[in-house]
Formats: C-alpha cells, structure tokens, sequence
C-alpha cells in the first residue's frame, strides 16, 4: 500500500481560496479508496480551531540555519489524515497568504518552514513512500530532499510528485534569502531555482521532483508553449517526459443539487421544479427586475484576478444588460477586478447584482439558481466551477482552455476560442438562443447533469502514477 504525505497550502474545509482546497480537501479521501494511505500536511492558520484536534507532536524542531521555528503538529481527527502544522509566530495570521491585497513579507519563510517541517514529518510522524506537493508553497520540499538532505539515509528514498494547480503562481523571492532559509547557494542557477535573476519557488517543485501532473491533459500540453508557459514552458518541455495531465474531480457529496443542504429547494434530473425556487430566490437575493424569471440569468462564482476574464465582462456587460440577459456575481480578489464587477452592478441596478467577498452558501445557490454559468478565462488548469454547474444544470459557458476545453463540449455547454469580448459575446449570444427553445434548453441541461467527474477516475489515475513512481529506481 502506497504511503503518500502531500503538503498543501489549502484544504477544504480548513482553509480555502479556491480550488486547490477542494482537490486536497478532497483527494485523500478517494485515494483511500485505491488502497492509498494518505495523510495531508497544512498550516495551521488563525482560521482552523484545534478545538476538535488532537497534538500528535509536541516539539518538532525546524531549523532553518541558525533560526529555529518550534512547531507542534495536531491531527484533525482520529480518522481524518490531516495534519496542521502549527507554529503560531508564522501561521496564526488572518489571511493565507496576505492581507489587504498584500503579500505576508515573510511568505518565504512561512513556506520555507512548511517544507522543512513536512521531512519532520516524514522521520518522525508518517513515513511516506512518497511527497506529493501541490503548487509553490510546497516547492522546496524536492528541493531540499534533493539538496540540503541528498545523502540523508532515512529520507533518501522519498519519491516526490509535484502538481502544478496553477502556473501563474510562482513564489518568486530575491536572491538574499537564500541564506534565510538555508538552503544551498547552487540551486540558484537556471537549472536550478533561478529565474530571470529571482529565486522560483515552483521551479524548485518542476526541477527537483521525481514527477510532475497538472490537472488537465489539455492543461499539460498548454504550458509547454510560450503562451500559456509564463515563462517556464522551457524547463516544462525539458521534463515533458515526465508530466502528465490528470483532471480533478468533484466530490458530489458536497455538489449535488438533490442534496444540497445549502438550497432553498432541491432538485434533480428527474425534477426540475425546485431549480425554479432556486432561481426566484436568487432574483430577490440580488434585487433583480421579475422579468428576470423569463429571462437568462447568467451566474459567475470567482477568484476576481487577472487570469478569470472580468475585462472581457467589462467590455461587453452592459450590451448583455440593455439586451434582458440578467447576471449575478460573486467573487473577490485584485481591486481593479473587484471594481469592475461594482461597476456593473452599479450602472445596471436591477439587472446585474454582484456581491465581492467569499460565502459559499451562496456560491451554492448561484450554481443552483443560474441557468448558465460563465468561466471567461485567460487559461485555467482545471476549472471546478464548471463541472459544478454541469450538475446543477445551469449550462456553462466558457473559453476552450486548459480543462474548461477538456470537460465541456458541444451539446453539454457553450465554447469560445479567441480571448476577446467579441468571442464571449458570441457564445453567450448562442446559448441566449438556445434557452428560447425550452425543450432544447432542457435536453443540453439534462445531459450536462448526467456527466460524471466523480473522484474515483481521476484517484485512479494518481494510483498508477505513484505506483509507477515507486517502480521507478
Ligand atoms: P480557482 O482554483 O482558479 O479559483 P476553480 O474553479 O478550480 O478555480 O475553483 C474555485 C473554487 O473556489 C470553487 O469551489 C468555487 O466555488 C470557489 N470560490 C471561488 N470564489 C469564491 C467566492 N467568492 N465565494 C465562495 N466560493 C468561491
Ligand atoms: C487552480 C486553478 C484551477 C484548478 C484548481 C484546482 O487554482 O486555477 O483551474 O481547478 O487549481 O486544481
């Protein structure tokens, strides 16, 4: 049975900013399921009570050159294979990674003393078989593994995978704080952690692990070009070998609109009526005009940050409006994405309401009361808002990129190529179309409800890579 310690920044329902959260929230639970042993390494932030936890380590010592973080380790439950890590001078903290649009200016260290901690972890607590690493903040666990602790016997054996959740996001930090974390000056070379003169934390995952996946075969092949690469589609080509696109899935326990506890009303392919109590909530909740009732109403659920097409909404909103095509937003992030959904809703009471901040309640409800759902994305890895909709029957339209391309085809959604307000205008104008033929509209709900992207497939497909991974000498 394989043993797997994935380090993570985020896991649902500890702590969450988007989907990295639910895929490590969720992971552990299926690959169990395949014969895995699984246990999860996270923060423990301000926002995870221990109240239910248990200590299971008291004073892990990490030393990061002559620093030393004193941190104990709790363990969610009995049952539930997740470990926080807590050090409270670095992690009891309001935000995950900052506050008030900034950065913590000591995210270097907090990630850095992740890292280290996990191979305590490893010697004294779980040993596992394998790292499994998701994104940036668990990047110098390869590293180190392969650096400072090369000839370290007792976790020389590790393999490490690392998963790529989102390249945009990269860890980038000077030079200088290097000897800060202690870690070995040569990795500061372009084979290595360097890039364009700054230390890559992600490099630091896409150079030194055993395996690399991301979250979608389209995805993976994406990032091997100049255009989606953000400038890493060099080192990516050079280990394309070893990278492989695995989709996400969906735990439908939580995602399920038959059983939403989350929903004024429940409904089912079966039984669309309540889809229409949902929607009549939703029309009060944001103060919509009663005309909306007979008209689309389009829900977004998002990060509001530069890879999720708010410009391409911000060019061609107010044409949808004029036009009695009815939008609800929910989502926060950078400010001037933030304002140009305030923007909207301001010059168009009535038919467009936003709501800025983070509820997921109500990112239920609008997946259940929306009749489409738009993911205009620049590029998305995955996309789970998507593959959410897709069950609650409100039809997705999105931009064919990375996994949106992948789970979202003709007859189960709308698609648009070119990254351009025009584009999106267009496919949004051809769903408008089709909503007017209600038996039409019916049968493309109905078969987007029936796609499947439960857990199991995709867990599956992490199995044989890990399994693959240990017969590998
Ligand atoms: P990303 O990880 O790039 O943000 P995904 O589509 O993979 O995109 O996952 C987003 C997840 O975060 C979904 O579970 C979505 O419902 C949730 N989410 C995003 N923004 C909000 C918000 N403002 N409030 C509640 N949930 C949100
Ligand atoms: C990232 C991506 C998103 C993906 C998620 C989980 O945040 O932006 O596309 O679904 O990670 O893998």
């Amino acid at each position: 049975m394989p043993k797997i310690l994935m380090v993570a920044s985020e896991a649902a329902p500890y702590a969450k900013s988007g989907g990295l959260a639910d895929v490590v929230g969720a992971l552990p639970e299926a690959l169990r399921v395949e014969g895995c042993e699984t246990a999860v390494l996270l923060p423990r932030y301000r926002a995870i009570p221990l109240k239910s936890a248990r200590r299971v380590y008291d004073h892990l010592p990490v030393w990061l050159g002559s620093a030393r973080y004193d941190v104990a380790v709790y363990q969610a439950s009995a049952a539930a294979p997740f470990y926080f890590l807590d050090c409270p001078p670095l992690f009891d903290r309001a935000g995950l990674y900052g506050e008030n649009g900034a950065d913590y200016p000591d995210n270097h260290i907090r990630f850095a003393v992740l890292a280290r901690a996990a191979l305590a972890v490893a010697r004294h607590l779980f040993r596992p078989d394998i790292f499994h690493c998701h994104d940036w903040q668990s990047g110098l666990v390869p590293a180190y593994l392969r650096t400072t602790f090369s000839t370290d016997p007792t976790v020389l054996a590790i393999k490490t995978l690392f998963t790529i959740h989102n390249l945009g996001y990269q860890g980038l930090f000077p030079r200088s704080v290097l000897p800060e974390i202690a870690l070995d000056a040569r990795v500061f070379h372009p084979d290595g952690m360097e890039f364009y003169g700054m230390l890559s934390y992600i490099k630091g995952g896409l150079f030194y692990s055993d395996a690399l996946n991301t979250v979608s075969p389209t995805y993976a092949r994406e990032i091997q070009t100049p255009a989606y690469g953000f400038g890493l589609d060099g080192v990516l080509r050079a280990r394309s070998q070893a990278l492989c696109g695995i989709l996400n899935g969906v735990d439908y326990r939580e995602w399920n609109p038959e059983t939403d506890a989350l929903l004024p009303a429940n409904y089912s392919a079966r039984d669309l009526s309540g889809k229409q109590v949902c929607k009549q909530h939703l029309v009060n909740e944001f103060g919509l005009q009663p005309e909306a009732m007979e008209r689309p109403l389009l829900g977004i659920v998002s990060r509001f940050t530069e890879q999720k097409g708010a410009d391409l909404l911000e060019a061609i909103g107010g044409r949808l409006a004029q036009e009695s095509v009815y939008l609800v937003a929910l989502g926060s992030g950078e400010p001037e994405h933030e304002d140009v959904f305030r923007g909207l809703a301001a010059a168009w009471p009535g038919r467009i309401g936003v709501r800025i901040g983070y509820d997921n309640a109500l990112a239920h409800r609008i997946q259940a009361g929306a009749d489409m759902f738009l993911v205009p994305s620049r590029y998305e890895p995955c996309g789970l808002t998507q593959m959410y909709s897709l069950k609650y029957g409100a039809v997705p339209v999105v931009r064919a990129t990375g996994g949106l391309d992948d789970t979202i085809e003709d007859g189960t959604g709308f698609k648009f190529w070119d990254y351009s307000p025009e584009a999106l205008y267009g496919a949004i104008r051809a769903a408008v179309e089709a909503f007017g033929n209600p038996e039409n509209w019916r049968a493309i709900m109905l078969r987007g409800m029936q796609k499947d992207f439960s857990w199991p497939v995709s867990a599956s497909a992490y199995a044989a890579l890990y399994r693959r991974l240990l017969r590998q000498p």
